[in-house]
């Protein structure tokens, strides 16, 4: 356990917007603070920060919580996780003997040994291929056939796995890392038959995969001929995740107030970097994914779209399209012809021919417009009255209306078809899609009300009415001491039983345990007990409470009063529940034997 006194001190020194502001755009709305959600797609900022009770709450996804609960979530650590996180960032040290061996201090420790052992594997690799000896041909390779400079090598720390199963595990060993934790790292694979570490990445050229504060996370290695698979990447690591990463962010995050550009492979990147483009990132071998989009929202607000000329590439870009455009980001394809990749472009015809192409690059609509253009004969009637069927669908999907008009009227000249008839089409399918989008919502506001599908409360959906009461009481608990001293002191009588849901009984004990301990109730220490997700609504709770003016002690007696009444029913109820069922089978059996009866 972390000391108490330590968590208090470590929140103290974690300001939440200056925290959060390092993730998140905020913008100063009166006393609170607005941005995009970190933690779902939107478009307008629903995700507020309060200074002034250091929370925060997400009106569109319901994420919401402490600084502790922000780290666990950005982060994907658990409560000490974060605590240590934050004590870093705030320069704290915890006390030695504070600490714990729970699950999060060994998911730490881990992450930070295997970025540790990923540094001296990079060391390793780049050895191999500064040897001539062992590395003289991927040298060759990379400086001659895919002619990188000695510059870009090491500016990327290019290395060499040797093709041997023992060579970095050996080196590996004699550094004092286990089989074990190799295997964790995914540097070396597990032998069937011994069980024993060896080398996984074998006669391949190596790409450190670096985090932005300079951690090597991963590994990506590729074959120097034509064998298959091209590329080896590390599978997910405690310290990696494919999809919440990008190749070459490190270096492009400084170079992306303009743009930044978007390729498939590591040697498009490092071709483009090489070239001068340093704001070109990568995936990892995988379609991009949303939490990627979201780590372009936080670095850019362009990005253009720079994928393989062939069929897969451009069916790719739709997707990145997408993907990116539900961020808010302003999107550009880029044409590439005469080339498959930037790679081999800026080889072909040089780096100003390329900056050229990305002055060029087209807005998502010319892009995709112009794919269902191509697709149909336009000359002809049926061409025509099919292309723009699919272009007003393509329309209706932009929400401004000035960018409507304006692609409206590219179509007509295209098709050759009056604007007022496009505009109609156009404006049905918008109406149909705002009416469908509002059913959907009114249908999942329904479904909030009568809880279903809450994870986190499954209680609720059983009885609306203690539920609210009981968040009303729960919410009043955690801002106000004095409703927990009345608890406490016995001067309003409640008792977890009082409570109606499991979750609610679970967070009134736990703060009552927190208040009855001597130095106090703290809300920062709540997290102890509770999921990120559930810390959430307990934040929504909070938030509600505080959204209203008339929290004094009568609301709080009278809400009380009715937690105990609802679920004083609602226990009623349960019985009076069997009963009724009793009656109603002992009613239809009287029925069915009447009628088994023959009639006199
Ligand atoms: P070159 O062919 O050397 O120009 O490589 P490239 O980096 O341009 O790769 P390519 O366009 O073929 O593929 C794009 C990306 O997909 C690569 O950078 C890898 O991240 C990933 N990738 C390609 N082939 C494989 C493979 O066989 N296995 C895995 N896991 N990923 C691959
Ligand atoms: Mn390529």
């Amino acid at each position: 356990m972390i000391p108490r006194e330590v968590i208090e001190d470590i929140v103290a020194r974690s300001e939440i917007e200056q925290v959060i502001g390092s993730y998140v755009t905020l913008k100063r709305a009166g006393s609170n603070l607005n941005g995009l959600c970190p933690f779902h797609s939107e478009k307008s900022p629903s995700f507020t920060v309060f200074p002034n009770t250091q929370s925060f709450y997400c009106f569109g996804c319901s994420a919401g919580g402490d600084v502790i609960t922000f780290i666990e979530r950005a982060e994907h650590l658990d409560y000490i996780g974060a605590v240590e996180f934050l004590a870093a960032r705030a320069g704290i040290d915890i006390p030695q003997d504070g600490k714990g061996s729970g699950p999060g201090r060994k998911n730490e420790l881990t992450r930070r040994r295997v970025c540790e052992m990923n540094l001296a594997a990079a060391k390793f690799f780049r050895q191999c291929l500064f040897d001539p000896a062992i590395g003289g041909e991927a040298m060759r390779y990379l400086s001659e056939q895919r002619r990188l400079s000695g510059a870009t090598i090491k500016h990327f720390g290019l290395g060499y796995a040797p093709a041997t199963f023992g060579m970095l595990t050996d080196y590996m060993h004699k550094l004092g890392y286990t089989d074990e934790e190799l295997i964790t790292a995914f540097l070396c694979g597990k032998s069937q038959k011994t069980g024993r570490a060896y080398d996984y990445f074998r006669n391949r050229v190596m790409f450190p995969i670096i985090d932005t504060s300079g951690n090597i996370i991963a590994f990506g290695g590729r074959v120097m001929d034509d064998s298959k698979p091209k590329y080896l990447n590390s599978s997910d690591t405690p310290a990696f995740k494919k999809s919440r990463n990008l190749f070459a962010l490190n270096y492009a995050r400084n170079h992306c107030e303009e743009f930044m550009i978007l390729c498939e492979g590591y040697m498009d990147v490092i071709a483009l970097h090489a070239a001068g483009f340093e704001n070109a990132v990568a995936t990892l071998g995988t379609a991009i994914t949303a939490e990627q989009a979201r780590i372009f929202a936080k670095y850019t607000k362009k990005v253009i779209i720079s994928y393989d000329s062939d069929e897969a590439g451009q069916r790719a870009a739709n997707r990145a399209m997408q993907q990116l455009g539900e961020v808010g980001i302003d999107v550009r394809v880029l044409q590439m012809n005469g080339a498959k990749d930037p790679d081999e472009y800026i080889k072909l015809y040089g780096a100003d021919k390329f900056r050229r192409l990305l002055s060029v690059s087209r807005t998502g609509f010319a892009y995709k417009s112009e794919q269902i253009l191509a697709k149909y004969d336009i000359e002809t009637p049926e061409g025509r009255i099919a292309a723009s069927g699919e272009c007003c669908q393509l329309i209706s999907e932009y929400n401004s209306g000035v960018e409507r008009e304006v692609y409206i009227g590219q179509i007509s000249q295209r098709l050759n078809l009056s604007t007022d008839v496009l505009k109609g089409r156009v404006d049905q399918l918008l109406r149909k899609r705002i009416k469908e989008s509002r059913e959907a919502q009114s249908r999942r506001a329904q479904a909030d009300i009568r809880g279903v599908g809450d994870r986190i409360n499954p209680d609720t959906i059983k009885n609306v009415q203690a539920s609210s009461a009981e968040s009303v009481v729960l919410g009043l608990l955690m801002i106000f001491d004095e409703y927990r001293s009345s608890v406490l002191s016995g001067e309003v009588a409640l008792c977890e039983d009082d409570f109606f849901t499991a979750f609610g009984k679970r967070a009134f004990t736990a703060i009552m345990e927190l208040q009855k301990a001597p130095t106090g109730y703290a809300h920062a220490l709540l997290g102890q007990n509770f999921s990120p997700e559930e810390m959430g609504r307990l934040q929504q709770m909070e938030q509600q409470r505080r959204a209203l003016s008339r929290n004094g002690p009568e609301v709080f007696r009278q809400s009380a009063a009715a937690l105990k009444d609802a679920k004083a029913r609602s226990d009623g109820r349960a019985s009076e529940d069997v009963l009724s069922s009793i009656a109603d089978i002992l009613a239809r059996k009287a029925v069915k034997n009447s009628k088994n009866t023959p009639a006199q």
